[in-house]
């Protein structure tokens, strides 16, 4: 028996701000969250990523802005009476408890006893395929069982948001992979909102709808995992999800970058603003984009091209990896297709072109080069 399906609420948080003394660690940062989407906060140690979750979870009280569930403002709702559900990397389950009894807590708050109580703690166990476990200590379950009751004991009470911070990150990286498809395979089924927090980018990437990108307190983009990849809106995106190679420069009117490898033409479209000519911009070109030939070779008309050495070549079972120093002394990544041959045998050592079509590439604003 599962739990009956809950429909998850709608998040949205507006211009939401919040100090420490000087310290803003919040900067107006605005939401909009469907019901039933799995967003996740992703971005480094320090970004603001568990402060905002525990504002919504109503463990801390914000400076500035509004955070309203299915319309309702939370600002003068107590923790408890959210509807919340909560499952942090540290929450601890009570020692002395066991696991039906853990899963069993938000249910005696809640006042809710007897038959439907046990049928509703049996339903949340079997769900997290922990079923037989019910009896157990936590003492007797492996950490990756321990955060399964957690999650279970979060979506007892079918809370309508449900909020995760870094649930697995005292988990190894096979168990981890693991819990990632269970986590994502339940809350669909659930239909609960989910607001999940990692710095770990692939794990973002497996899970979520959607990926808010945080850096120093504020969101830099919001989108889907392909947005992000594949339109980055900023170096620090960029650099943040996946691997990138940042040729930076300085713009010539709408269409070009002038850099020490010469004049590289941009993606159609050009820059978000038309008015910055000579201001410091860089390319972002990802890996695969990139294509690599021997110097000799010519090249098709329209493409970017720069020159230089392959440094090294690395196999990685289905793909190849290119590492060229250019004449210019930066380095370039190209990652190519095993299955796709090269045109020429190259080796290390020897004189290469890397091109790109400039629709393969994005161009981003950039700090000034030195
Ligand atoms: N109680 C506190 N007092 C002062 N500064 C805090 C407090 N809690 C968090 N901070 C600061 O707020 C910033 C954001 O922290 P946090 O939201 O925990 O980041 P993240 O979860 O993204 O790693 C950090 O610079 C952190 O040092
Ligand atoms: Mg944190």
């Amino acid at each position: 028996m599962t739990p009956e399906a809950s429909n998850g609420g709608r998040l949205r948080l507006d211009s939401v701000t919040k100090r420490y003394g000087d310290q803003v660690v919040l900067d107006q940062v605005s939401l909009d969250v469907k019901p039933g989407e799995f967003l996740t906060l992703l971005g480094p140690s320090g970004s603001g990523k568990t402060t905002t979750l525990n504002l919504i979870a109503g463990f801390l009280q914000g400076d500035g802005g509004r955070i309203e569930l299915d319309g309702r403002d939370l600002s003068n709702v107590p923790a408890h009476s959210r509807d919340i559900g909560v499952v942090f990397q540290q929450y601890a389950l009570f020692p002395h408890l066991t696991a039906a009894q853990n899963v069993g807590f938000p249910l005696d708050v809640r006042k809710v006893k007897g038959e439907e109580k046990k049928t509703r703690v049996q339903a949340a166990l079997d769900l997290v395929r922990l079923g037989d476990y019910g009896d157990r200590l936590p003492g007797q379950l492996s950490g990756g069982q321990q955060q399964r009751i957690a999650l279970a004991r979060a979506f007892v009470f079918q809370p309508r948001l449900l909020l995760m911070d870094e649930p697995l990150g005292a988990l190894d990286k096979k168990l981890r992979e693991v819990l990632q498809i269970e986590i994502t395979k339940i809350c669909r089924e659930l239909g609960v909102t989910v607001i999940y927090v990692t710095h770990d980018q692939e794990e973002a990437l497996v899970m979520s709808d959607r990926i808010a990108i945080y850096n120093s307190g504020r969101i830099e983009q919001i989108g889907s995992a392909e947005d992000l990849y594949e339109r980055p809106a900023s170096l620090f995106v960029a650099d943040f999800v996946g691997e990138s190679n940042v040729i930076a420069g300085t713009l010539d009117g709408r269409d070009a970058l002038k850099c020490p490898a010469g004049t590289l033409w941009l993606p159609p479209g050009g820059p978000a603003r038309a008015d910055q000519s000579d201001a410091p911009a860089a390319i972002v070109l990802r890996p695969e984009r990139a294509r690599i030939a021997h110097a000799s070779r010519p090249l098709p008309d329209g493409v970017n091209a720069t020159t230089g050495t392959l440094s090294e070549l690395v196999y990685l079972g289905l793909a190849r990896k290119c590492i060229v120093t250019t004449d210019h002394g930066t380095e370039l990544v190209v990652r190519s297709d095993v299955k796709e041959q090269f045109e020429d045998d190259l080796r290390p050592g020897d004189p290469v072109s890397v091109w790109w079509h400039p629709h393969d590439s994005v161009v981003v604003p950039a700090p000034a080069v030195g």
